[in-house]
């Protein structure tokens, strides 16, 4: 399964103070905490936080039937920036799970998988128009030509669901920005009411990686998208199918 969450600044009153919850943070996150100066980076940073640990207590609630303290989930940045779960009191079987963060405008979105061997990628994106050179510089012609067969009124939610696919396969490969988003190819089906639509994705072979399923979503004025890429070439493995479902208290934009 992959299951996922949203949680805006309003859902906890110092969180838009750029405070961290009572509670929240363990030790080595409240370090980590005092070293981000900016305000806007603080708050993102403590959203992200407090919605991946948020998540991840529902999950443990519903595996295990007890809630442990947002404090007991710790999430350690790894050196190429990607989020990291540990454990602290117990609950050594969220080290095997693997999640993801994005923020935008004051929400957070995360997802995290207990399935072995795969890594999700998630995106959080405000739609607005995008300046025609933001399309030719980052898109591929294959995308390029769909907004162009797409009536104007449309374009700012499909070019914002390409790109934010794009950022969540780039996640759930562990590459980031770091890469040419021409690397791959992102196009999305028509959206579904409520529901979760599949993107067709190819990556460049340069990338040597393996995207298994892209999905994404609109939520009100943000495009919602989630990749799960296979974390180490397993090729000769059979995957499951993972089924992505909401959990807990997710609010609608
Ligand atoms: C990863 C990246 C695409 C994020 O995009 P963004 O639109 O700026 O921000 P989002 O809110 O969607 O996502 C940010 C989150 O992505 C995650 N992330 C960062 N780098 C990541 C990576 N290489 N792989 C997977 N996830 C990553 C983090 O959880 C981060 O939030 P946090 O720092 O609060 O924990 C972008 O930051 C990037 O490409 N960076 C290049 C790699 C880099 O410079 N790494 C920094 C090393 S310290």
């Amino acid at each position: 399964m992959v299951y996922w969450l949203i949680q805006t600044l309003a859902d906890h009153p110092a969180l838009a103070c750029a405070e961290a919850p009572e509670g929240m943070l363990s030790i080595g996150e409240q370090v980590r905490f005092q070293l981000l100066k900016h305000a806007k980076r603080r708050r993102d940073w403590l959203l992200g936080r407090w919605t991946a640990k948020r998540l991840t207590a529902q999950y443990i609630e519903t595996i295990t039937g007890r809630r442990p303290a947002l404090s007991d989930i710790v999430i350690t940045t790894d050196p190429d920036g990607a989020p990291r779960l540990h454990s602290r009191n117990g609950y050594a079987f969220i080290n095997q799970l693997a999640i993801s963060i994005s923020h935008s405008h004051g929400y957070a979105f995360c997802a995290l998988t207990d399935v072995p061997g795969y890594r999700p990628g998630v995106d959080i994106e405000y739609i607005e128009q995008r300046h025609p050179a933001f399309v030719s510089d980052f898109f591929t012609d294959a995308e390029i030509e769909r907004v162009h067969r797409t009536p104007p009124l449309a374009q700012p939610l499909l070019t914002t669901a390409i790109w934010s696919a794009k950022e969540a396969v780039l996640k759930s490969i562990r590459r980031g920005l770091t890469v040419d988003t021409r690397c791959i190819v992102c196009l999305p089906e028509e959206p579904v009411a409520d529901g979760w639509s599949p993107v067709t994705v190819m990556c460049s072979p340069e990338l040597n990686a393996t995207v298994r399923c892209v999905w994404w979503r609109q939520i009100g004025r943000f495009v919602l998208t989630l990749a799960t890429a296979d974390s180490e070439q397993t090729t000769h493995v059979t995957v499951p199918i993972v089924e992505v479902q909401r959990i807990g208290d997710g609010v609608s934009p």
